[in-house]
């Protein structure tokens, strides 16, 4: 069954539509205006979003534009009154599947949300394959990952990701989405790490209004959130041990209260769980329950670090030249020797290291193919960015601090907790500033 999201302000619409649609076999979620709909938008995907033009309080415009950029194989088909028309054309130019006028012919409906179905099918096929493709190596490790992410994504089996930080466990947690049959469904990351101890619960479960000073209205936590869909616990290890206990219930019952709430609701979830930490040593040192680890490692996939498949570098290297030369507009190419040298120093470092050191070179590189001397001096070059020494005049103190604390990230190899350690600040911190400096890619913003 497909779940479409549909908008608009005229409740007589709205009903017509829905008995339509629905006696086609969809599952309608309606919405009267913009804020309802991109509250909607931002909770889930949907297979298709049927949005009026005009709204009381905004646009069908609007609400192109966000599901565009939730959910980018998603079709959006506009329905409009004859004065809006041109503003119907602009939108099918922005990348919305069709228009239909008012009086909306029932016909025409049918054929259009079957058309836009089937190609956003058709799309959504092709992502998947690509997000497995996003994880790049040949060497027999990868290989296996990916032959396992591919077994394993049709169940909903619990799987535990390990591996160094920076080894691609977000990607592979992506992939085993994607592949997913609940693909398209809610597809919730929480970094457990970046969570305050004081709201975990509240974040997890959700709370009523009024069961703490603070809780001004009652609020779903992400488990709610991912009903339906997938949720993706990072940094698993970090959680502290009153929640374990809690966390532990929820995956044995299939069942939470809110915070604040003795009603109990039901939650249907398919659990992702990646860890850069030792679980059985924090097992062993009493840090990590025994029994939520039985839970979460029923399938544990382990990404081995970088040094381990050096026969993977190469491919890398090429793999994030593609991106960057996207990104800058470019059309630089690396040169042999510089692949060479990559491939022959003993890389420490993990792939987004990798990625960070040849994103660096790429830019430096005033010649192409990028010769070796663009390389840090580490591995051969003389293209370092030095922090110490080299400030320019005139930064303001934040700007230092950002400089400083990214390279000590860096130097850390993209550690987090290795890096917090060094500038010793409390992870969360760490976690704080880079969300300030929009340094958090792909990973969950910080609620508190
Ligand atoms: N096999 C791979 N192929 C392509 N890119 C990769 C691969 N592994 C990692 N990367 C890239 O390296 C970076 C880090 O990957 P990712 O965030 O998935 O790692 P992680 O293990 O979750 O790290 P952390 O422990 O820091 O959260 C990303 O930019 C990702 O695209
Ligand atoms: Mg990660």
């Amino acid at each position: 069954m497909r779940t479409i999201l549909l908008i608009d302000d005229h409740a007589a619409i709205r009903e017509t539509l829905t008995e339509v649609l629905a006696d086609a076999g969809h599952s309608i979620v309606a919405a009267e205006n913009q804020t309802h709909a991109l509250a909607k938008l931002a909770e889930r995907d949907f297979d298709l979003v049927l949005t009026d033009l005009m709204l009381p309080d905004g646009s069908g415009m609007e609400i192109l534009a966000q599901s565009q950029k939730n959910s980018p194989t998603t079709p959006v088909v506009m329905i409009t009154g004859h004065g809006s028309i041109s503003n119907a054309v602009e939108a099918t130019r922005l990348g919305a599947f069709d228009y239909l006028t008012k009086p909306v012919d029932l016909n025409k409906l049918r054929v259009t949300v079957r058309n836009a179905l089937r190609l956003g099918e058709l799309e959504q096929k092709v992502e998947r394959g690509s997000a497995l493709d996003a994880l790049v190596g040949q060497s027999p490790a990868v290989v296996a990952v990916k032959e396992l992410v591919k077994q394993v994504a049709h169940s909903d089996v619990t799987v535990l990701i390990e591996g160094e930080s920076g080894t691609g466990k977000e990607l592979v947690a992506n992939a085993l989405q994607a592949q997913s049959p609940r693909a398209g469904k809610p597809f919730i990351k929480v970094n457990v790490a970046a969570l305050s101890r004081e709201l975990v619960e509240s974040e997890l479960f959700g709370h009523e209004k009024g069961a703490f000073s603070g809780a001004i209205r009652q609020r779903k936590g992400r488990f709610e959130m991912a009903d339906g869909g997938t949720l993706f616990l990072d940094e698993i290890g970090e959680m502290p041990l009153d929640m374990q206990v809690k966390l532990l219930r929820v995956l044995q019952e299939r069942e939470l209260e809110r915070v604040g709430s003795s009603e109990t609701l039901p939650v249907d979830i398919r659990l992702l769980c990646a860890t850069n930490r030792d679980l059985r040593q924090l097992v062993a040192d009493g840090k990590f329950r025994e029994d939520l680890f039985y839970r979460i490692n029923v399938l544990p996939i382990k990404i081995p670090p970088l040094r381990e498949r050096p026969g993977d570098i190469e491919l890398l290297a090429l793999h994030f030249l593609q991106k960057f030369n996207a990104r800058y507009g470019l059309n630089k190419e690396w040169s042999k020797e510089l692949l060479a040298r990559l491939t022959a120093c003993p890389w420490r470092g993990n792939v987004r290291e990798l990625e960070n050191t040849l994103e660096g070179t790429f830019v430096r590189a005033t010649e192409t193919p990028v010769g070796i001397k663009f390389l840090p001096p580490e591995i051969g070059g003389s293209g370092a960015l030095k922090i110490d020494g080299g400030l320019p005049a005139g930064l303001t103190l934040d700007e230092v601090e950002k400089r400083y604390l990214l390279s000590e990230l860096s130097r850390a190899g993209g550690n987090k907790s290795k890096a917090a350690k060094s500038l010793n600040i409390g992870i969360k911190t760490l976690y704080r500033k880079l969300e300030a400096y929009g340094e958090l890619d792909g990973e969950e913003e910080i609620n508190n």
